[in-house]
């Protein structure tokens, strides 16, 4: 008899074992992301509870080992880490808020994961996502391709949900895309944004224009204010980071280069540097291979300079 053989190991690790950190491991079993998914908290019961009941479901899933607990070294060996751990917001919080607590909790954990994993890729999702992404790399002293933020690939999807049930198309058909800070900041590229081939300005039902100024203005609105909205809500969103933040370690795992829009730190892009926003970007095996310059019009530039200096201030406060 031939020997069994397994597929190659590969293995997610997660940082934090609340709401985000949960439905990411999740998101991963149902869809079969890694072989191997390790929770990491440092409230160990919680991390080991949680683990357990993902675990308990994996039957039903793909070939999936889940584990977890209050021992860092869990995620040894991990081929790519999310970090979802430190304060979230508050109703009426922005993310921007968050940002001192939130590096103090990097600073000692950063050190230690690169202990564990020194090559893995490593996804920032605790918010402030994209000024964390700096100071992760900062501390960290790992290569911009290999620390990024999960960006505006949640907003983008919220974009899109939006466009989509306007022109009544898959979502997949609306190409559409937000860039900038994840955060009050960020801003939706219209002058390049197709329903299927067709500008989003040019699609018509009836002779009629659908996506009038007014309809694109009050999208921009609902993209920014979503989380808000969910926040106030529910107290957290959970399920589509999840979701967003397990794309894009697919994106590593398998070698995809997929175009997303994810935050590493610029340098030079647009004639920015030393700030992680969102541009589109090839996402591969070592993480962001590239971020791409789009065409911009002269408001969508100055848009950009405008999330640019907002992320440069916060960071220049915490003297990162
Ligand atoms: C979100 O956009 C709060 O950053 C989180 O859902």
């Amino acid at each position: 008899m031939a020997n069994i053989t397994t597929r190659p190991v590969t293995k997610l690790g997660i940082v934090g074992a609340g709401s985000v950190g949960t439905s990411l491991a999740y998101a991963a079993i149902i869809r079969d992301t890694a072989r191997e998914i390790a929770i990491y908290d440092i409230d160990a019961v919680k991390a080991e509870a949680e683990s357990l009941d993902l675990a308990h479901g994996t039957q039903f899933t793909g070939a999936n080992t889940v584990t977890g607990g209050g021992n860092i070294e869990a995620l040894a060996g991990s081929d790519v880490i999310v970090i979802t751990a430190g304060a979230r917001q508050q109703p009426g919080q922005s993310r921007l808020d968050l940002a001192g607590t939130n590096v103090r909790i990097l600073e000692s954990l950063m050190p230690q994961l690169m202990e564990q994993a020194p090559d893995a890729v490593y996804i920032q999702v605790t918010n402030p996502a994209d000024v964390l992404a700096v100071a992760a790399q900062k501390i960290g002293g790992l290569p911009r391709n290999r620390i990024f933020s999960s960006g505006t690939v949640l907003d983008t999807s919220r974009l899109r949900l939006l466009l989509a049930r306007e022109a009544h198309v898959l979502m997949t058909s609306v190409h559409a895309t937000i860039i900038g800070e994840h955060g009050d900041s960020e801003f939706p590229v219209w002058s390049n944004a197709t329903i299927g081939p067709v500008p989003i300005r040019e699609w018509q039902v009836s002779g009629r224009q659908v996506f009038t100024d007014e309809f694109l203005a009050a999208a921009t609105h609902d993209v920014i204010n979503a989380a808000y909205r969910v926040i106030e809500g529910k107290g957290a969103t959970n399920y589509a980071i999840g979701l967003a933040g397990v794309r894009i370690v697919e994106a590593v795992l398998n070698a995809e280069n997929a175009v997303l829009p994810v935050s590493a730190t610029l340098a030079g892009e647009y004639g920015i540097r030393g700030v992680a926003l969102s541009l589109p970007s090839i996402v591969g095996h070592n993480g962001v291979y590239k971020m791409l310059e789009m065409p911009l019009d002269d408001a969508e530039k100055n848009k950009l300079m405008d999330s640019a200096e907002t992320l440069r201030k916060t960071l220049d406060s915490l003297g990162i």
